[in-house]
């Protein structure tokens, strides 16, 4: 607390809010929540700060560290975006998502598998307000969440922020899901709030094997465990499908599937997503929705209609495009001496670096010029994360330059 300022009431610390009140007549200091106070702001977006800062210096950055698509939304999709304006539907919409787009999901959620209703979607601003509204829904004060690291960066933040406590189950060197069982065995138990689980996974990649997945349900079922399922990434995968966890035999009633636009359909920008669960679950997790968000943006869900029923040709395209960069990027590492594991899905490459990664990121912004994100972000020290969802020309800049300042 500030010089300046004093509790005003008792200061026997009794856990109470007390309001900080100037003494000196210096400013006004928020007293902000001891909740807060748990989670850090997002480490890729503190990178693409700092690659920002860099650009703004006339700096050219290779930035690899972001996690969307470099291409132009689906023309159609835009189309139907503006049509939707122009069709004066800027209003709110009933909370849980527009009718009709609740229904294409369920329609797409059943041929995963998955047996939807459409009553059982909240549309969201994104996955990741699904991913929130879900583990505010799911988690108690003390809880505890079971994650497989290297995980996403806000599913740690986002268990803290509702008052739980994660484990974690390392799936490295392999990053694959079956040979971490025993692990995840061990992990899970009739105490565990919630199991996460993100294939293809965001940052390494991997895609798990429909064995695995069977082992998931059967750790779940025998300690009758929820699980989310965030299957963003689903579309983007290369000579496999991704199976959703949904549709195993048991799992319906204990899968919160989670899916988005963001990234299958490059519209990271428009906030777009939902999430899918039976029982009191939607009803839960909608209480929040309508405190939060009300609603995602009318002309948007239109939008997100087009989306799942007409791109089918742009998917393949982008993905057909992920799957080269892909191949360049492991074989340009390779030629460089690095062995990865190799990526089937998302677009993203865990690199094994020999020192502190969080050292050798610095390194790489500062010196290469070139935006990763180090894998402690993740809960895997000794690797980076780079995005290979950028041009062919600079991705091979982007290794020269690692290699000229002797970081590969
Ligand atoms: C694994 C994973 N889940 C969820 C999200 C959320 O995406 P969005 O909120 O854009 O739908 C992301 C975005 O980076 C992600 O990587």
């Amino acid at each position: 607390m500030s010089d300046a300022f004093h509790p005003n009431g008792d200061e026997q610390g009794d856990g109470q809010r007390r309001r900080r009140v100037a003494t000196d007549g210096g400013a006004f200091a928020y007293d902000t929540s001891e909740r807060l106070g748990r989670v850090e702001p997002s480490a890729t977006l503190a990178i693409g700060n700092r690659a920002a800062e860099l650009e703004a210096d006339g700096v050219d950055v290779v930035d690899l560290s972001v996690g969307e698509p470099d291409f132009d939304t689906p023309e159609n999709v835009v189309e139907a975006g503006k049509a939707a304006l122009d069709a004066g539907h800027t209003g709110y919409t009933s909370s849980n998502g527009v009718p009709e787009l609740k229904r294409a999901i369920a329609e797409k959620l059943r041929g995963d598998g998955i047996d939807a209703d459409a009553e059982e979607v909240i549309v969201t601003p994104g996955g990741k307000q699904a991913l929130y509204e879900t583990v505010q829904a799911l988690v108690d004060p003390g809880d505890e969440v079971v994650l497989l690291d290297p995980a996403w960066v806000s599913y740690e933040p986002m268990v803290k922020l509702a008052g739980g406590e994660t484990t974690h189950v390392d799936t490295a060197p392999s990053f694959q899901l079956a040979p971490a069982l025993d692990d995840l065995r061990a992990a899970v138990t009739e105490e565990t709030a919630l199991l996460i689980v993100n294939t293809p996974s965001n940052p390494t990649g991997a895609v798990y094997s429909d064995d695995a997945l069977a082992g998931v349900r059967d750790i779940a079922v025998e300690n009758d465990v929820p699980v989310v399922s965030d299957e963003i990434y689903e579309q983007i995968t290369y000579g496999v499908e991704q199976t959703s966890l949904g549709s195993l035999d048991g799992m319906t009633d204990r899968t919160v599937t989670i899916n988005g636009f963001s990234k299958a359909y490059s519209m990271t920008g428009w906030r777009l997503g939902y999430l899918h669960a039976t029982g009191d679950l939607v009803g839960e997790a909608g209480k929040l929705h309508s405190h939060s968000v009300s609603c995602a943006t009318n002309f948007v869900q239109r939008a997100g209609i087009e989306a799942l029923r007409n791109t089918e040709e742009a998917v393949t395209e982008m993905v057909e495009a992920f799957e080269q960069r892909r191949d360049l990027v492991v074989d340009l590492l390779a030629d460089a001496g690095v062995e990865l594991a190799v990526p089937d899905g998302a677009f993203y490459a865990m690199i094994p670096v020999d020192d502190d990664d969080q050292a050798w990121s610095e390194r790489a912004i500062d010196e290469a010029h070139v935006a990763t994100v180090p894998g402690n972000a993740f809960g895997a020290p000794g690797y980076a994360r780079i995005s290979y969802a950028a041009s062919e020309q600079r991705l091979r800049e982007a290794v020269d330059r690692l290699i000229e300042h002797d970081l590969l």
